[in-house]
């Protein structure tokens, strides 16, 4: 049995224990576990972003840290992703990855990330040290020959190397209007820009010249299924001509082709430019989201235009310790002002402000949920002020 003293957690200090963080990520998350661990992939990541957890020197549990941001309300928070959640087996309900949870968060803490996101294979581990779920990943699947005609106005151009930073500002734009989309890292572009074994095509949808959005797309069989689909990495229509274009686009392939599948919002608006509802969703999962540091968090996240309100927070963290307490959110053009004290109005666990935060899930729903606790006015006020659309993620991790 592992004890606080024998367990030691510092990032992977040579080859051998990179080997073993990859070869435990296989063993719990690849299909096929390779006899050899690639750990170019796991180098690609910043091996700085690595942790291992030895129990008496021995390398038994680890994770991955991916810093990037996230937007809410127009704006980008800084957020640290977590991946390659994984302890060895033989090692497994002993208290390893609550022990390295905590310690990742309070690295978190101290280095100005006021978000962490993953997406949870199970979620015990996570709630209990304050992870909730916070918002969706959605993909849908459309037969290409109930598409629609879509529109042809707007022209289709194959993109190069040279359009890279144009992608870039046409994602950036489309994430400022979401909420949860991610301030992509170069890491994570480099994850869908990047060839694989698959042909990547990649084209922009321009008028006269300007680009008003891009697909990014392999074909392919899913294993053992007889149907070819066209599976974007990334899609991307920032006006309804665009849209119509993309649906064009796709739906000139369906004599080769049987379905589109793309990740979207819960809410998408493609499907508004589509005649019927024929998609299937081929998979549905909600991301999970923790306030790393409550002041930092509500500060740097945008609010509705228009909206001036106060909400007045009792916060309690089991974890860390300097978000417990009070503080008043003061909201004003968009913006917000934090502080300490106030009435604390609204009781909250930090695991139930996560899906508040995003708009996941309104104050009132959450208290149903026995999540918060305060007067109606309070909740009815903060559901106002954490409006906004459906909080998603294009990207998994
Ligand atoms: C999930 C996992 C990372 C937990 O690590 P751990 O070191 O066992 O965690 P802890 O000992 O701190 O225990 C936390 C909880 O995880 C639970 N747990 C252990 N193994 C688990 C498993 N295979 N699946 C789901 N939950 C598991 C434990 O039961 C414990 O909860 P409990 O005490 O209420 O029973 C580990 O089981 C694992 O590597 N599983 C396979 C990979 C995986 O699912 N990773 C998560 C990806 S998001």
């Amino acid at each position: 049995m592992t004890t606080q003293h024998t367990i030691e957690i510092s990032a992977p200090a040579d080859d051998e224990e990179l080997r073993a963080f990859r070869g435990m990520a296989d063993y719990a998350f690849s299909e096929n576990p390779p006899s050899t661990p690639d750990i170019a992939r796991v180098r690609r990541q910043g091996v700085e972003n690595l942790r291992v957890a030895r129990v008496r020197g021995v390398v038994a549990a680890g994770l991955g840290m991916l810093p990037m941001g996230q937007w809410f309300g127009g704006k980008s928070v800084p957020m640290v992703g977590i991946n390659a959640v994984a302890t060895a087996p033989e090692y497994r309900s002993t208290g390893i990855m609550s022990r390295m949870l905590r310690q990742m968060l309070e690295e978190a803490h101290a280095g100005g990330s006021p978000l962490s996101a993953l997406y949870p294979a199970t979620q015990p581990v996570y709630r209990r040290v304050g992870y909730e779920q916070a918002g969706i990943n959605i993909e849908y699947k459309h037969p290409l020959h109930a598409l629609g005609t879509g529109d042809r106005s707007l022209e289709v151009r194959r993109a190069g190397d040279e359009d890279t930073a144009t992608l870039h500002d046409i994602y950036a734009e489309r994430a400022r209007r979401t909420a949860g989309n991610l301030d992509r890292s170069e890491y994570m572009w480099a994850r869908i820009l990047e060839p694989r074994e698959a042909q990547l095509n990649i084209y922009l949808v321009e008028r006269d010249g300007t680009p008003e959005g891009y697909v990014i797309y392999t074909q392919g069989q899913a294993p053992g299924a007889k149907e070819k689909d066209i599976n974007c990495r990334d899609l991307v229509a920032l006006t309804a001509d665009a849209a119509r274009r993309v649906v064009a686009f796709f739906t000139d392939h369906r004599s080769t082709a049987e379905n589109l599948v793309w990740t979207g919002a819960p809410a998408e608006p493609l499907l508004l430019h589509v005649p019927n509802q024929a998609y299937k969703v081929g998979w549905y999962e909600q991301w999970m989201l923790r306030i790393v540091d409550v002041p930092a968090a509500l500060a740097a996240r945008g609010y509705p235009a228009g909206l001036e309100a106060e909400v007045h927070l009792d916060v309690r963290d089991d974890v860390l310790e300097p978000n417990n307490g009070r503080w008043v959110l003061t909201v004003a053009e968009g913006r917000a002002e934090v502080r300490q004290g106030g009435t604390g109005a609204i009781a909250v666990d930090v695991r139930g402000l996560a899906p508040m935060y995003t708009g996941y899930l309104s104050p009132l729903d959450l208290r149903t949920a026995g999540y918060v606790d305060g007067p109606e006015i309070d909740l009815t006020r903060a559901a106002t002020v954490f409006a906004g659309p459906t909080p998603w993620m294009a990207d998994g991790f």
